[in-house]
């Protein structure tokens, strides 16, 4: 049976995953099959605007089961699988690092297992049709200085959290089964994200909803620690852009061009929302800022060198950090009954667990 024009997707519940899918069906329209466990960073509610389009079908399941998922490649036999399902705190993965060997390491191998047996199984012209597309981080590159160049696609490999270590890991089994077994595989390797629909446990979104209910904005060491921030419809470009013409067995680096400290993310953050949401009470959001104990291990800067996809691929970022951030604040706060709507029991937990000693400190 030749393949079909549906592409697998895992992880499509998440921050990342939900604004792919939505993507994809509105600039590409063929049916998208999401296979994603809907752990406490899944959330179907992201994607309810397609809840009666026949093109998504949302299967909850585990990227473990390998029963299951090679169940979903012969019933569906689609021509691609995108895969972004993770564990994705770095914080989460300092306190409890097996869930992330589990599913990043683990899930990535059983998915590529089931993929190579399914693609082995094609005819010669769907073999060379088929990819499987893996979706990294900069984090496995480890920690750049002040005065280092950006990463680039040669920078050898140097992760330094348990988040980082089983991405790393998962990008090597990803090579290895290109070059043992041939499979079509490519991988990006992108920056931080920020936008709609993103967990808020994460800098950006949780700094909005502290500043908005005028609680403290816990800065991790002396906030001098540096990230380059993509909005995440741009990520969903470039994956679109590597599925579509990337060179098979190659690794593309997307990057927002956007290195911004943290400080600077957070008080930019408290002033928008002065101005977009003023409470009179509160005043200047800036003075809620509070530094708190470090993270261990702490990277302290991130850069992207994305020349590789711009000159292959003609892929650059659309948005500017100023008015995707602008925009993501603005989304935030017309979207409060999403922000409830994941802010449960298994949430409030993590906030207490993270922050009550260290802003007791
Ligand atoms: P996320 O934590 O918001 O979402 C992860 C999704 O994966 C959730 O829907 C979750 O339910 C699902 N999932 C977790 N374990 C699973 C399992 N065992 N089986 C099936 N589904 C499972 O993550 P995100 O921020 O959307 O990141 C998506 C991918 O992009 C990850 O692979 C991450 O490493 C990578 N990435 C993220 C960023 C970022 O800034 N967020 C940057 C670069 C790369
Ligand atoms: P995060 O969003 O967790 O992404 P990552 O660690 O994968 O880069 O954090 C972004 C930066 O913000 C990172 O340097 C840690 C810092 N940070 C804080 O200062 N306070 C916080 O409460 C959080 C969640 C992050």
């Amino acid at each position: 049976m030749p393949i079909s024009d549906t592409i697998l997707v895992t992880g499509g519940a998440g921050f990342i995953g939900s604004n792919f899918v939505l993507a994809w069906v509105e600039t590409v329209g063929t049916p998208v099959v999401n296979l994603d466990a809907l752990t406490y960073a899944g959330n179907p509610a992201s994607l309810d605007c397609l809840s009666s389009d026949g093109r998504q079908l949302l299967v909850q399941g585990d990227i473990c089961n390998a029963e299951l998922v090679g169940s979903l490649l012969r019933e569906h036999r689609p021509r691609a699988i995108v895969h972004f399902a993770a564990e994705s705190h770095v914080d989460r993965s300092i306190v409890a690092p097996d869930a992330f060997i589990r599913t990043n390491v683990q899930g990535t191998f059983t998915l590529l297992e089931q993929a190579k047996s399914y693609w082995s199984g094609l005819s010669e012209a769907d073999r060379w049709a088929f990819r499987f597309l893996h979706v990294s981080t900069d984090e496995v590159y480890g920690s750049l200085g002040a005065a280092d160049p950006a990463f680039c696609e040669t920078t050898p490999y140097a992760p330094n959290s348990p988040y980082a270590a089983s991405k790393a890991a998962s990008d090597h089994l990803v090579r290895a089964y290109y070059h043992t077994f041939g499979l079509p595989v490519l991988t990006t390797n992108c920056s931080n994200n920020y936008g709609p629909f993103q967990f808020p446990e994460k800098l950006i979104p949780l700094m909005i909803l502290n500043a908005l209910e005028g609680k403290p904005l816990p800065v991790y060491g002396d906030g001098a620690n540096v990230r380059d921030w993509l909005y995440v419809r741009d990520h969903c470009s470039a994956i679109h852009a590597v599925l579509a013409r990337g060179r098979i067995g190659e690794t593309y680096n997307v990057g927002g061009n956007s290195e911004r400290m943290n400080l600077d993310v957070v008080t930019a953050i408290c002033d928008l929302l002065d101005e977009m949401s003023p409470d009179p009470r509160l005043g200047s959001r800036r003075k809620l800022v509070t530094f708190v104990k470090d993270r261990p291990g702490h990277d302290r800067r991130y850069a992207i060198d994305a020349s590789k996809i711009a000159r292959e691929l003609g892929w650059t970022p659309a948005e500017q950090f100023e008015s995707g951030l602008r925009r993501t604040v603005r989304w935030y706060l017309d979207h409060l009954d999403w922000v409830e709507n994941v802010r449960t029991g298994a949430y409030l937990r993590w906030i207490e667990q993270n922050y009550k000693e260290r802003l007791a400190t």
